[in-house]
């Protein structure tokens, strides 16, 4: 069978033979054993649901060795054995467009080449998964295949529940990943029904089939970066020779050494994995590789007095970077951290003093006893930062959980009021008051047809877009708009994509809705393929997370989902192609939810009346509710919009001066 009827044919007539797990994969950790004997029957008998009846006999053993073997059934004999990767979207077996290019979505989150654990089916993260297991896979491509623009495909944390009629206007995918009853929402409930089979960690882009690689969070990164060093240096002073420490060469933290060398810095990333290391090395995402403290103290001397702008990845411990900088006396400009504390007893981080092999033992073998290890080594970690910190190093959170995570180990990094965290986080420093609350975020784009020349095409009309939108820019947002088209023009230069046809681009909503419709317009005159929009979760207006994108919320309403559940219903019935929500990405199951959208251009007018409709909610909800809790900066973009779009009419607060309160308890 080719690529096209393997697809239409869905689970297999007979039973695929099982094939041997690949050595060279990166295969995830196995999972907590954590079902009791009348679970895992209960699992085997989910997992078995998706299969006829005579397959039974066999497959009830091997997912009960899976189970045990990796803590989760995966259905390996079940993946296709065609190339996965993103195919030019005429490629796919479709009776819908949009169908098609979700499909091409799908792939590009489970090519090896961009996915973390590809045969776990998990893209990025640690844990974030695209579907739970190969049968969700298969199922959900042959549906997307049948189905026509009649029709709306509803996703139950990977399982495909079915297709249901619904109308043109309809979104053709609803994505849900993770969603719990909130008392049920444990990070050991969601090893247990992760384990049944009944939900999933959707992350951010993974389950929305929205990844597109490290680039997704390069300009991220970079704009962080930047405005760090701008916060911390005299005017004028580049960060050329300065150093940015920090941690994780994984799926996202991959981005930092890159962003470091476009901010111009010594960057110095710490990985204990040696593969991940290797594997960023070798796609030049870090300029240097060293194994050795003594190499890396002697490397760093002579960066910083030659004024270098380098990045080093160290195999090894950030802990021991830490201290050992401390010792010497190398002064730390700007330090974070990016361990995937998310998840800290399951691999997430790596306790100093133990071996990468020794860790991965005590996981499996001696769960308790491990997080113990960590939690010491959180304590550590945060001493030494503290000890910089008292000698001027600027420490940000990036949103990894690692304060939350160090508080709960007990580590010394409580403020003085014992509410908040003595450093903050990159959202309530950097990016909530120059980028969210203004409604710019990480718009994203993928050419469909697969071409290059359409990447380099969508470049020139979205940096011309926004150079117009520039000239008539007000004075509080130049400077964002200068960066953005730096970024722009030189994106190509950089050399990120990894995957599909892809860019990413900060903009505000009047920027997306401008570049959108330029790229409709190309596409209808011919000189551009199909082109699917979409952004990270991590947004203005998506994501409802207190200590990462809703961090800098200070009336205490950062602890409500309104805002990400408004945004998802909003998106849908406004246009959107497919529509996703997920409990946890990034921080943890529990501790976030967060939505996004994936929209197809096909050059219609259909299509730009749907861009301008959805877009313009999407970024301006999140304004409003940002605006709404007091912060300025979204204050003045909301009055803005209202200025310009007639139909907007949003509450706005008054503002109370302090000493009305004072004395009134
Ligand atoms: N890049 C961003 O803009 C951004 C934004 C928000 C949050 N985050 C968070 O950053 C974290 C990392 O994301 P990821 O996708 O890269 O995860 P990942 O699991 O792919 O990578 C983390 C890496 O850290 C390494 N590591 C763990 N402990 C270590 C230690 N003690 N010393 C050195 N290396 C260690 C791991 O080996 C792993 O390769 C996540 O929690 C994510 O939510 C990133």
């Amino acid at each position: 069978m080719n690529f096209k009827e393997q697809i239409q044919a869905g689970i297999p007539k007979a039973l695929p033979i099982k094939k041997p797990y690949p050595s060279a994969s990166n295969r995830a950790p196995k999972r907590k054993d954590i079902l009791s004997i009348q679970e895992k029957q209960l699992a085997i008998r989910n997992a078995l649901r998706y299969f006829p009846e005579d397959w039974h006999e066999i497959l009830a053993p091997e997912f009960a060795a899976e189970l045990k073997e990796f803590g989760r059934i995966y259905m390996h004999r079940f993946k296709p054995d065609y190339k996965m990767y993103a195919r030019a979207v005429s490629e796919y077996p479709a009776k819908s467009n949009q169908a098609a290019a979700i499909m091409l979505m799908i792939s590009n989150n489970l090519d090896p080449e961009v996915a973390q654990h590809p045969e776990e089916l998990i893209t990025y993260g640690g844990n974030g998964g695209v579907f739970q297991n190969w049968a969700q896979y298969l199922i959900t491509m042959q549906y997307l295949s049948i189905m026509t623009e009649e029709q709306t495909l509803h996703l139950y944390s990977g399982h495909p529940m079915g297709l249901f009629p619904s109308s043109k206007n309809a979104p053709r995918v609803v994505v849900t990943n993770g969603m719990m009853v909130p008392n049920y929402s444990k990070p050991d409930d969601w090893e247990k029904f992760n384990a049944l089979g009944v939900t999933q960690y959707g992350q951010m882009t993974a389950g929305s089939f929205m990844y597109i690689g490290p680039q997704g969070i390069v300009h991220g990164t970079t704009i962080t970066v930047m405005n760090a060093f701008r916060k911390i240096l005299p005017k004028g002073e580049t960060p050329a020779g300065k150093i940015f420490l920090t941690a994780g060469l994984g799926g996202m933290s991959g981005a930092q050494p890159k962003a470091g060398n476009i901010a111009g810095c010594i960057t110095i990333c710490a990985e204990v994995n040696p593969h991940a290391a290797k594997k960023r090395h070798e796609q030049a995402w870090v300029d240097e590789l060293i194994d050795s403290m003594d190499e890396l103290v002697r490397r760093v001397k002579k960066a910083q007095l030659d004024n270098e702008v380098v990045s080093i990845a160290y195999i090894g411990n950030i802990v021991a970077i830490w201290e050992r900088f401390d010792e010497e006396g190398i002064f730390i400009h700007l330090g974070s951290d990016q361990t995937s504390l998310h998840i800290p007893w399951t691999g997430g981080y790596y306790p100093v003093g133990i071996s990468y092999e020794e860790s991965n033992r005590l996981i499996a073998e001696a769960p308790d006893l491990f997080k113990i290890k960590v939690q010491q080594s959180l304590c550590r970690h945060a001493a030494s930062i503290n000890n910089h910190s008292a000698k001027g190093t600027y420490f940000f959170d990036y949103g990894n959980a690692f304060l939350l995570e160090a508080s709960r180990a007990g580590a010394d990094v409580m403020a003085k009021n014992n509410v908040d965290f003595k450093y903050p986080s990159y959202v309530q420093d950097i990016l909530g008051p120059m980028c969210f609350d203004y409604g710019f975020g990480p718009f994203r784009w993928v050419c469909a047809s697969g071409k290059p020349e359409d990447l380099d095409k969508t470049d020139q009309i979205a940096m011309e877009v926004l150079q117009q939108i520039m000239a008539q820019s007000p004075e509080e947002i130049q400077l964002q708009m200068q960066d953005n088209i730096t970024w722009i023009k030189n994106a190509k230069k950089h050399n990120m994509v990894v995957g599909s046809q892809a860019r990413i681009l900060y903009a505000d909503a009047e920027g997306r809705s401008k570049i959108a419709v330029a790229f409709n317009q190309a596409i209808a005159s011919g000189e551009l393929g199909p082109i699917i929009l979409g952004r990270d979760h991590h947004d203005v207006s998506g994501t409802d997370s207190p200590y990462r994108e809703t961090s800098n919320i200070y009336d205490g309403s950062k602890f409500t989902a309104d805002m990400a559940i408004h945004n998802v219903i909003g998106d849908s019935f406004r246009g959107a192609t497919w529509v996703s929500i997920h409990n946890g990405g990034g921080v943890g199951w529990g501790e976030v939810v967060n939505g996004g959208f994936g929209m197809v251009l096909d050059g219609s007018p259909q299509a730009e009346a749907r861009l301008k409709n959805m877009l313009f909610y999407d970024v301006n909800n999140g304004i409003a509710r940002r605006s709404w809790a007091r912060n300025k900066e979204a204050v003045f973009a909301i009055k803005r919009e209202m200025e310009r779009s007639p139909n907007l009419k949003v509450t706005l607060p008054n503002m109370v001066e302090d000493r009305i309160l004072k004395n009134l308890f």
